[in-house]
């Protein structure tokens, strides 16, 4: 959409209600998110997004049963699916309270894999996971940015990972992933600083869900404690207490899914 636009929106001439946005909602934990604003009724809209919506049916199972959902298309890596995303929300809704960057990449069907040792480092699959994990939830925050700024207490939130600490790596190994999560951490207090200097603030925060029974944590899984993964729904109720719990002046923060401090 074009940055820095402030023509006025249908919601913003009527009376205000409540919008909300999932990025990366095909599945796992945006789609529980999804779900889970849906369930709790705080927004009259609540826009989901995915890279291939015609494959993402239980996006659209939850879409027949609930008229305030819609889907849109969006790929983090193709710019001209952004701007077209924002330009619906625009002629929709006119603005955005709480925005919610999901999306996220450890493994993949062309072959990315964490790494265990540096030998396995690959030029691509690295590229990949700034790509998607780092840069994207930059331009989601950047082709939003207009429509986060007539939000009210708007809130911008980066599903990041504990794994991207520096201070907490003691495990080694991960390469692509845990550099690419703590770029995007960067890229949160960087914005951060500059969104609490608009006239109307727009928070933002890095969250730590936990490991959550996914497609991403699956492989992974084997070795852990019992009950140390939690399902999808539970993982985002956790998350949406914390992120409302949050306040502004704690905008730039990293924290996990218990509102606990997590070092850099
Ligand atoms: N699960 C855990 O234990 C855990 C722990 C820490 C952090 N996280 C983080 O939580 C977030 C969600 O992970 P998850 O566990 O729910 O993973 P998941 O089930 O593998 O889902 C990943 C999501 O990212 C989307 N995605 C991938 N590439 C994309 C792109 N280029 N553009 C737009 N969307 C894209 C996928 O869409 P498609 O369906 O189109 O592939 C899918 O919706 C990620 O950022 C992850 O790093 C997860």
């Amino acid at each position: 959409m074009k940055r820095g636009s402030d023509r006025q929106g249908p919601a913003e001439s009527g009376a205000a209600k409540r919008v909300a946005l999932v990025q990366g909602a095909s599945r796992g934990i945006g789609l529980a998110l999804v779900s889970e604003l849906l369930a709790q009724g705080v927004y009259s809209r609540v826009y989901a997004t995915c890279r291939e919506p015609e494959r993402a049916f239980e996006l659209a199972e939850l879409a027949r049963s609930n008229h305030a959902l819609e889907i849109m298309t969006l790929d983090v890596t193709a710019e001209t699916t952004l701007e077209a995303a924002a330009q619906t929300v625009q002629s929709g809704s006119g603005r955005v309270d709480l925005l919610i960057n999901c999306a996220g990449v450890l493994h993949d069907t062309t072959g990315i894999q964490p790494e265990k040792r540096l030998a396995d480092v690959a030029a691509g699959a690295m590229t990949r996971a700034f790509q998607v994990n780092a840069l994207g939830a930059l331009l989601v925050a950047r082709e939003f940015e207009a429509l986060l700024k007539r939000g009210t207490d708007a809130r911008f939130a980066a599903i990041s990972a504990r794994v991207g600490s520096i201070g907490d790596n003691r495990k080694g190994g991960w390469y692509a992933y845990r550099a690419s999560k703590a770029a995007l951490n960067m890229l949160i207090r960087t914005l951060a600083i500059e969104w609490a200097r608009l006239p109307r603030p727009v928070s933002c925060f890095a969250l730590h869900p936990g490991t959550v029974q996914t497609d991403l944590s699956l492989p992974f899984r084997k070795h852990l404690p019992e009950g140390q993964a939690v399902p999808a729904e539970q993982a985002a109720k956790r998350l949406l207490g914390t992120l409302h719990g949050l306040a502004p002046a704690q905008s730039g923060g990293f924290f996990a899914y218990d509102g606990t401090v997590i070092e850099w």
